[in-house]
């Protein structure tokens, strides 16, 4: 059995006054991959930016691995290896790719950078263009790039394929599942994409307005068209 890598208790948050969270619980072992779907505006963002420390939390625990990390600074969640891609691409505009891509090296060795030039041959091309020339994929590769080249044991991605070209889409799928297989790194994937992220992904949790709805395997949820069509909205899942 591997470890468990990530343990979510009872987790109620949101913004301010507003709740948008409520009692949501899950754990992710080492190395697994977890899809987590639901409609638009049911929570999935507040949910990653929660784990990543950028909301406010009401109540519930957040484990990585043995550390507690409820109480921590964003910051310091990075550092004890949590990565988020949030869903607002977030890259340095007047640095070019290459320089953006220095930030997330945290101190590994520079040659680290091919690691992100093989995923993404796009910025190796662009690796001297500010990233304010780039194009909203080009962006968003970048953020995806950086945050990967950091290590990290948890991977929070928000919608990595948005704005992708289905090529690209493909080719990023894979690497994650790359990822992932090494058993080092855990991903947890928002994607609008259902066929995409139930390919992707071992186990699924689904959210409807801020609650832990549904939970399972791909298998069972292609299965559970009732759950498919109520919480997802699409009428079935080939
Ligand atoms: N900064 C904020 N302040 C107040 N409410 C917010 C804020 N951000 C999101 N919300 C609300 O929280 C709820 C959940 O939003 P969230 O962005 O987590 O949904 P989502 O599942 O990621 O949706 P989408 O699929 O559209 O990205 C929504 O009702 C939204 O209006
Ligand atoms: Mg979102």
């Amino acid at each position: 059995m591997p470890a468990t890598q990530l343990e979510v208790k009872n987790l109620s948050a949101g913004y301010g006054a507003t709740r948008v969270l409520e009692g949501v619980s899950f754990s992710v072992s080492a190395g697994a991959r977890l899809a987590v779907l639901g409609r638009n505006g049911m929570g999935k963002t507040t949910l990653l930016a929660t784990l990543a420390g950028q909301t406010k939390r009401y109540e519930g625990s957040i484990s990585l691995g043995t550390t507690d990390v409820t109480s921590m600074p964003s910051a310091a969640r990075a550092h004890k290896g949590l990565g988020y891609v949030p869903q607002a691409r977030c890259i340095f505009p007047t640095l070019t790719v290459e320089e953006n891509l220095f930030v997330g090296l945290k101190g590994r060795p520079k040659n680290s950078l091919e690691e992100a030039y093989g995923m993404f041959p796009r910025l190796k091309e662009r690796r001297s263009n500010l990233g304010s020339q780039l194009s909203g994929g080009e962006q968003q590769m970048l953020s995806t790039a950086r945050t990967i080249l950091g290590r990290p044991s948890v991977l929070l991605l928000d919608e990595p394929l948005e704005g992708l070209a289905p090529v690209i889409c493909e080719e990023l799928m894979a690497a994650f599942a790359e990822l992932a297989k090494t058993g080092d790194m855990t991903i947890l994937l928002v994607e609008q994409r259902i066929q995409s992220a139930l390919d992707f992904a071992d186990r699924v949790i689904i959210l409807e307005r801020g609650r832990l709805a549904w939970t399972g395997t791909p298998k069972a949820l292609s299965d559970d068209h009732d759950a498919v069509e109520r919480l997802l909205g699409v009428g079935g899942l080939h």
